[in-house]
């Protein structure tokens, strides 16, 4: 039995060093020097080449470097009996509640705004805005969305959430269902992207979305850039129903050098940063996983691969 890490976009030797220092007797392997591809039951995935998991016969499990598993799933050569697992730490969620606060308070403190004047030698106060007098609207309230609530609040941010199946949790209002959206979006000054990517939920930063805000909302997207239809968000920053964007992933990544996002004053562009995976702090889980799929037990932080997350 072996374990492959197939990184796309990631460097993979940190996480060689990081596996080994919890179990040097690993059988690791490196894209693409995998060996005997038969000896690979268990692959580390980040934005794997396309096609490798059809080629590994005795593959049994797709461990997701992150919180997502959207690039693992989308995958048509994914057999059907292999399970999929992702990082639950808290770490992750951490560092995304910090990015989405930062943002939200920049946007508050009107940063962008300032800047602009600055350039222009221009000393120009705007009248202050509190925070209490702002809803802040989270999509998605897995663990990275609950832990960002909770920080959203404590910044003194009105918060909301809204999640496919009804939630509870302490001191924020939460919507669920489609059928509640609208009255979600009704108030939502900055709404927040943190849904996982599945075939319902690509797109859904659209047009007909971004009319329900109230007018001169800001949007945050930390989900995936497929929640975005990018020609609908610059059609409602033209028109001023939204006032700007704060974006850290993208259809495309790296974003490519032509796109118009570059070069929106009312867009701030992150290279997909807002939570990175430690190797430190997730490879403890993923070793648990590998000894827990060869003594046949189940997965910690299985995912529903009917469901998408
Ligand atoms: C980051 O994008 C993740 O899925 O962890």
């Amino acid at each position: 039995m072996a374990i492959l890490l197939a990184f796309g976009a990631r460097d993979a030797k940190p996480w060689m060093s990081a596996l080994r220092e919890v179990d040097d007797a690993l059988d690791l392997r490196i894209w693409p020097d995998c060996g005997e591809l038969r000896d690979i039951t268990f692959v580390i995935a980040w934005y794997h080449p396309a096609g490798l998991f059809s080629t590994l016969p005795n593959l049994r499990c797709v461990q997701s470097l992150g919180a997502g598993v959207d690039h693992i799933l989308r995958d048509p050569l994914l057999p059907p009996n292999v399970a999929v697992a992702r990082i639950v730490d808290k770490s992750l969620a951490r560092s995304m509640a910090q990015y989405v606060t930062t943002a939200a308070l920049n946007h508050l403190g009107r940063f962008p705004s300032y800047q602009k004047s600055q350039l222009k030698r221009q000393w120009q106060p705007l009248p202050p805005i509190a925070a209490s007098q702002q809803t802040v609207g989270i999509m998605g309230l897995g663990r990275l969305g609950a832990t960002t609530a909770h920080a959203l609040r404590q910044a003194g941010f009105t918060v909301q959430g809204w999640s496919r199946s009804p939630k509870k949790l302490a001191g924020i209002k939460a919507y669920s269902e489609e059928a509640q959206l609208p009255q979600f979006l009704a108030n939502v000054n900055i709404l927040v992207c943190l849904l996982p990517l599945t075939p319902t939920t690509t797109n859904i930063l659209n047009a007909q979305l971004f009319a329900q805000l109230p007018r001169g909302a800001y949007v945050i997207n930390v989900g995936r850039g497929s929640h975005l239809v990018e020609d609908d968000l610059l059609a409602a920053l033209d028109c001023g129903q939204l006032s700007g964007a704060c974006l850290d992933v993208f259809r495309q990544e790296p974003l490519p050098i032509d796109h118009p996002f570059w070069q929106r004053k009312e867009i701030i562009i992150t290279p997909h940063i807002s939570s990175v995976t430690d190797p430190q702090a997730a490879v403890r889980q993923i070793v648990a996983n590998y000894r827990r799929l060869q003594q046949n037990q189940s997965l910690i932080n299985a995912i529903d691969r009917n469901r998408g997350y």
